[in-house]
């Protein structure tokens, strides 16, 4: 505990002397991850909302694997992109990995495993099935939530149907995780269980989960994923308001960040508008616990934008319908409260 303590101290002073001094350095890969990584795999890599980055598994997968999955993340996942991290970031926080545990990456070749994916089918039902579920995605019932996750975990196995970690992970490296397993998390090795052929038609298999479109399970006409309110005040102050009434919430605000796309086609010419995020760890923290499958940002978002007219919207999460599409229960109270907290935010706001 006391070393934690000294660490962080030594990371905030050493934080006041780049201020102090503008010293231009290389970036500090362990400040990064403090600040982009810990909240989720934690301050060791134990794992907690994230996977657990220990020894055996760095050991066991390559440089290139962490780059990419750190840029690319898991989309419609937990895990984030980092796509804002220049390659230097992105390095330096790969190298802190490496040196933390005193690993040496694993180097794969890019050559594809030509095993059958159909034996590996077969294969996979009796084998992998019970934990990563059939579509590879480790959801379902008996599948990885109530099987393969630990108790002190809070994500069910990494899905490997994403297209974050098929992209990621070429055939080489699947093959090396089916072998070896993952010890700390319970994935079992089947090297000495299974013929190499085995293991081949395995990774095939897996690959061919590439060609896998997730269901897109829409709403009823009735239903609208966003709730959306007329402010009286123009652009600029109702983002100030916002940004106030969050704040005096005790929310933290994450940087603005400009919608990429309209959110919704009804507001098709927005010239200004701006998605500001927020969040409260604790309530996420109890969010993630019930449904690991929740984004971040997802629930905790509220859009503001300016109509040709000039009226301001405030647009928020419809968290009774995007609720439903997790089908889980359990997260109904928890999103009551907040919405009613998105209710008395938007109240404040436009008074
Ligand atoms: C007892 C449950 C269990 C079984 C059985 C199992 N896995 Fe896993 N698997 C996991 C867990 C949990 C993880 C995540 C472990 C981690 O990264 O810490 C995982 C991770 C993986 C990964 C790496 C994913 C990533 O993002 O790093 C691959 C690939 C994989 N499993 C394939 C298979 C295949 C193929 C089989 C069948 C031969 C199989 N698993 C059987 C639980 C299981
Ligand atoms: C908001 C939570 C969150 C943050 C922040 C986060 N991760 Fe993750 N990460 C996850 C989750 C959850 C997974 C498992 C993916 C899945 O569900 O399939 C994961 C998976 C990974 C994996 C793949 C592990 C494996 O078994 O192959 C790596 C590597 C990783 N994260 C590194 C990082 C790094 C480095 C950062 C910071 C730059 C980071 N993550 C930030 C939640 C997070």
């Amino acid at each position: 505990m006391m070393f934690y303590w000294i660490r962080i101290v030594t990371l905030i002073t050493v934080a006041w002397l780049g201020v102090a001094f503008n010293i231009a350095a290389a970036p500090d890969g362990q400040a990064l991850y403090v600040e982009h990584c810990s909240a989720c795999h934690r301050m060791q890599g134990q794992g907690g909302i994230g996977l657990p980055l220990v020894n055996t598994k760095l050991a066991d997968v390559s440089d290139d694997y962490l780059r990419k999955t750190i840029r690319i993340g898991r989309p419609g996942r937990v895990m984030p992109g980092f796509q804002r991290l220049s390659d230097a970031q992105v390095d330096a926080v790969v190298k802190f990995l490496r040196e933390r545990s005193g690993t040496v990456e694993s180097v794969f070749g890019d050559e594809p495993i030509a095993g059958d994916p159909v034996k590996g089918e077969v294969l996979y039902q009796e084998h992998c099935i019970r934990c990563h579920g059939a579509d590879g995605s480790g959801e379902g019932k008996g599948t990885g939530v109530t099987l393969s996750r630990e108790r002190s975990f809070l994500v069910m196995p990494a899905s490997i149907s994403n297209k974050g970690f098929l992209a990621s992970a070429p055939d080489q490296m699947i093959r090396r995780v089916i072998e070896v397993g993952r010890k700390s998390s319970g994935m079992p090795a089947s090297k000495g269980k299974l013929s190499d052929a085995e293991i081949d038609d395995l990774v095939s298999y897996v690959r061919s989960f590439e060609g896998y479109a997730h269901e897109d399970r829409s709403l009823e006409e009735d239903e609208k994923p966003t709730h959306v309110y007329e402010s009286p005040y123009d652009f600029d102050t109702t983002v100030d308001n916002v940004k106030a009434a969050l704040t005096g919430a005790n929310f933290r605000i994450f940087p603005d960040r400009l919608l990429e796309q309209g959110l919704i086609d009804e507001f098709s010419v927005n010239t200004r508008q701006i998605g500001v995020r927020f969040c409260n760890f604790n309530v996420l923290y109890g969010m993630l616990k019930i449904e690991p499958r929740l984004g971040v940002v997802l629930p905790c978002r509220i859009t503001i934008l300016e109509r040709e007219d000039g009226q301001v919207l405030l647009v928020v999460p419809n968290l009774r319908v995007v609720s439903r599409w997790f089908n889980n229960d359990e997260l109904v109270g928890l999103w009551d409260r907040i919405e009613q907290t998105f209710i008395d935010i938007i109240d404040e706001v436009t008074l």
